[in-house]
């Protein structure tokens, strides 16, 4: 497990979500307050590293379900692995992992509190044509969080795409057989899927 210098944290982000500004600059100004601007490249490339490592290892067992059993069997498959893999990867990294989504499939994926809030301002930023970057955000005195936007490719299509289009009807009675709850469909190349989060939690001082 790597470990992490603890940055003094002294600001907390109560007001973040208070104004009309966007909240990629405002996270910025955050980051600029509290955090040296070598702090923040530290942390966002360690965290763009284990990014790249999960989604290495979800997409070629994807691959590999895919190939083996087409959609029903990779569907099986990700219903009981995806969350295990990525867990894998955080206790490598000493970080905790999740994808979020606003329409989701997995109800673990879904926002709680204050991301749900951050999640909902991103949409927003996305909706009006605006680009969502990434962004490292201090939680409170002991976390961090780093987040990223998942953007829909072609090969996500046949498991988020269109019910009756790209997905299959008989694929979706399968995704709802595993998650009866399921939003993630209707999703086109290009699109604001989710996002990435990486939490650093900090030994209290
Ligand atoms: C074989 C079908 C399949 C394909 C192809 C697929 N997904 Fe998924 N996706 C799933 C399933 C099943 C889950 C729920 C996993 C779980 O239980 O944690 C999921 C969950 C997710 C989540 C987590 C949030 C949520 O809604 O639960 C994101 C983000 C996501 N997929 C993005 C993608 C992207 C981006 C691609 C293309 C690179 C992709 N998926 C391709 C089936 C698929």
């Amino acid at each position: 497990m790597k470990k992490f210098k603890q940055p003094f944290i002294i600001i907390l982000i109560a007001g973040l979500f208070a104004c009309t500004q966007q909240p990629q600059q405002q996270a910025e100004t955050v980051e600029q307050t509290v955090l040296s601007d070598s702090l923040v490249e530290t942390y966002k490339n360690q965290s763009r590293q284990i990014i790249q490592a999960t989604f290495k290892a979800l997409s070629s067992n994807l691959m590999q379900a895919m190939s083996y059993g087409g959609v029903p069997y990779a569907l099986e498959f990700c219903n009981v692995e995806a969350l295990p893999i990525t867990d894998s990867v955080a206790a490598h990294f000493g970080a905790e992992i999740s994808r979020l989504a606003l329409k989701n499939r997995n109800p673990e994926n879904y926002p709680d509190g204050q991301d749900e809030a951050l999640l909902k301002h991103f949409q927003q930023v996305f909706d009006k044509g605006l680009a969502v970057g990434d962004t490292l955000i201090v939680i409170n005195s002991n976390e961090l969080a780093y987040y990223a936007p998942i953007i829909l490719a072609e090969q996500c299509l046949a498991c988020h795409g269109t019910v009756g289009g790209e997905i299959t009807v008989g694929h979706y009675q399968a995704i709802q057989r595993f998650y009866p709850e399921d939003k993630a469909v209707g999703f086109g190349t290009g699109d604001l899927r989710g996002f990435w989060r990486i939490g650093y939690t900090f030994a209290a001082n």
